[in-house]
């Protein structure tokens, strides 16, 4: 099933290091889930005790298992129940006694959680574990928009000189040169897009950066940032997780393989800035859902890679799946709960 491409992929939940000894409740197209870590990596179930339906995030790690809050059942990495305090001495647990596991993973500074039967592969960044390049993690930033919404907007570059004007772009220079867009391994690539840039990343005068823009599946998106006869790349990856119908969270990693020995500090205070630049726009734009019917926006030539992504996710059938897909899912789990 087409729409299943969602519900196979990877979302971000939250940074590593925000997940230590106690366990997190995160939203993943509408799921309610549980994410904990012990000794043996990190764990995501559904936040639901099948006892009695309390929220798990509530409860503790100990010894490695997840205890409930309510009556402290106890689940293992695998989610199998292994201790039930209340059954009398040698009655056995009941085999149904689980909880609902998911996929979930540690990589590139963040907690991916995977709802799928048939998860896709982790996405690659390779800058993130590559000598001479440091990463840093801004976000999350929560947005009262659709996730497409959002990663339609970190591709659309005719609106840097108007939205981020005298940052990344500058009114007087709002041309587009065309550019190509290719489907190549899997994902889309263009070609080198140069921006006028007021003044690049706050470190010379001003003049031309040419962007390279990828998409990597619906919901992950990134750029490569060059200037010509520099050595210097600067890359943004954006994550967005559609935690349910409203809101959505985005992590963006900002790679550079400059300044290794300054702080993140400015980098990411420059971002929080660009982002909160965008998030009213994207917030304001109605229709909720991206529409995909080409007919229903105008376009010019150089929206064509948000042109590609709108077709591209016309093709996969994630539409406007993030929510629909999630009721549709959810009501299937539901049914194989247990009494
Ligand atoms: Fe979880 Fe009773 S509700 S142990
Ligand atoms: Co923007």
């Amino acid at each position: 099933m087409q729409q299943d491409r969602l519900w196979n992929e990877w979302h971000p939940v939250c940074k590593a290091e925000e997940l230590l000894d106690d366990p997190k409740q995160v939203f993943v197209l509408g799921e309610r889930v549980v994410i904990f870590r012990n000794e043996k990596g990190v764990h995501a179930f559904k936040d639901l005790c099948i006892h009695r339906g309390a929220a798990l995030s509530l409860g503790k790690v100990k010894d490695g298992n997840l205890v409930c809050p309510y009556h402290a059942w106890e689940y293992n990495s695998e989610g199998t129940c292994v201790k039930i305090p209340a059954l009398p001495c040698k009655r056995p647990i009941p085999k149904k006694a689980r909880a609902t596991v998911y996929h979930c993973q540690e990589q590139y500074g963040l907690i991916w959680v995977n709802l799928g039967d048939e998860p896709s592969p982790m996405i690659s960044y390779p800058e993130y574990h590559t000598e001479g390049y440091r990463t840093a993690i801004c976000g999350p930033y929560e947005v009262k928009a659709n996730a497409p919404r959002i990663i339609e907007n970190f591709l659309d570059v005719s609106h840097l000189m108007f939205v981020h004007e005298g940052m990344l772009g500058v009114e007087d220079h709002a041309e587009v040169m065309d550019y190509d867009v290719e489907f190549i391994d899997n994902r889309f690539i263009t070609s080198k897009i140069p921006v006028y840039q007021p003044n690049p990343d706050g470190r010379s005068k001003g003049g031309y950066a040419d962007y390279i823009y990828e998409i990597l599946n619906p919901t992950t998106a990134r750029f490569t940032k060059t200037t010509e006869g520099s050595d210097e790349e600067f890359t943004i990856l954006l994550v967005v997780n559609q935690e349910d119908k409203e809101q959505a969270k985005a992590f963006m990693l900002l790679t550079r393989n400059y300044d290794l020995d300054k702080s993140d500090d400015a980098f990411i205070e420059f971002q929080d800035i660009i982002f909160n630049q965008d998030l009213d726009i994207v917030e304001s734009q109605k229709p909720e859902l991206l529409p995909l019917d080409l007919q229903a926006e105008m376009h010019l030539k150089s929206d064509a890679l948000t042109i590609a992504y709108r077709r591209w996710l016309n093709e996969l059938g994630v539409e406007n799946g993030v929510i629909a897909l999630s009721d549709e899912k959810r009501s299937k789990r539901k049914s194989s709960l247990v009494q």
